[in-house]
């Protein structure tokens, strides 16, 4: 690879093609399958030499991943960070080393300035908010109060965090809203089955369940289903990512409600690495758009899903 403009790390193409050090989060839903397939499929459309490194969801898998990039002098190291915080010692070591650092998918929190180029996510937040907006319209006519039980993503990661917020700022403004228990099942189905189970047997009365993914979500529709309740009717679920796998659990009336998270930044990823190996100035964040689904669209959506 060039060391063109002021991005890169030296590389080890030998010629003008970009090495990128990429440490995905894992494979943990279907989200994420969708992502990493399009961040593979973008880098090859791209002609950019992807080292692709799965952390499993642990973190000092990244952090060994991120200083192996910098040991093998790559151009530029993308990631998605499976946690919020600790990043500061590794990030300043890539910068040390002259090796830009393009987030993806979910932020870190650092007091330190200008240790990444840019961050390219959702909008983790207001994904929470569009979820509390259906709930509140959803109850609109009805003066009862709503327990709510909460399937937490991943502890300490930025959806999960932000998902949390972006809700609990919506239904806090009406306290008919109540969310009774709120425990973490990892993003996954199985865990999402477990965390519902219990969540079942210690609560009487659950009304809504609020999931911070669709893996999740589709986990804890069969506990609802073996403790003999119906997914959509006597409990409403309210999930996000938007996976075909959700969207027929909703054209089946089992999922209320998808707020959408597009794991398909492959290309803009790629656009993003282009541009900070040439050196050339990019946004701080660039965002992703996003929409919300429900039960009377999902049907006809269901065959235009790509992921
Ligand atoms: O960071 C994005 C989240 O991670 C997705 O919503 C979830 O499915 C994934 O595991």
């Amino acid at each position: 690879a060039t060391a063109c403009g002021g991005g890169g790390g030296g590389g080890q193409g030998g010629d003008d093609t970009i090495v990128l050090g990429f440490s995905q989060v894992g494979a943990e839903s279907g989200w994420r399958t969708a992502n990493t397939e399009s961040i593979k499929k973008a880098a090859e459309e791209a002609g950019i030499e992807l080292k692709f490194s799965d952390a499993q969801q642990q973190q000092e898998n990244q952090i060994q991943a991120i200083r192996s990039f910098i040991q093998q002098g790559v151009d530029v190291i993308a990631f998605s960070p499976v946690v919020e915080s600790g990043w500061d010692t590794v990030l300043a070591e890539a910068k040390t080393a002259g090796i830009p650092v393009v987030l993806t998918d979910r932020a870190v929190d650092t007091d330190q300035k200008e240790v990444y180029e840019t961050f390219l996510g959702s909008d983790f937040v207001e994904e929470g908010r569009k979820a509390g907006r259906w709930l509140v319209e959803e109850y609109a006519d009805s003066d009862e109060d709503v327990d709510i039980v909460e399937l937490q993503g991943t502890t300490g990661s930025a959806p999960a965090i932000d998902r949390k917020e972006g809700f609990a700022e919506i239904i806090g403004e009406d306290d008919r809203f109540e969310i009774v228990a709120s425990q973490d099942g990892d993003f996954t189905r199985s865990g999402g089955q477990e965390v519902m189970q219990a969540f079942l047997s210690s609560h009487d009365d659950i009304d809504v369940l609020y999931a911070h993914n669709d893996d999740m979500a589709l986990g804890a529709i069969e506990s609802i289903e073996a403790a003999g309740l119906e997914p959509g009717e006597d409990i409403k679920i309210i999930s996000v990512d938007g996976i075909k796998d959700a969207f027929q659990a909703m054209a089946d009336g089992r999922i209320n409600v998808v707020v959408e998270c597009n794991p398909l930044i492959g290309p803009q990823l790629m656009n993003l690495v282009e541009k900070v190996h040439a050196g050339e100035e990019v946004e701080p964040r660039v965002e992703v758009e996003e929409g919300v689904f429900t039960q009377d669209q999902a049907e006809e959506e269901l065959p235009n899903r790509k992921y």
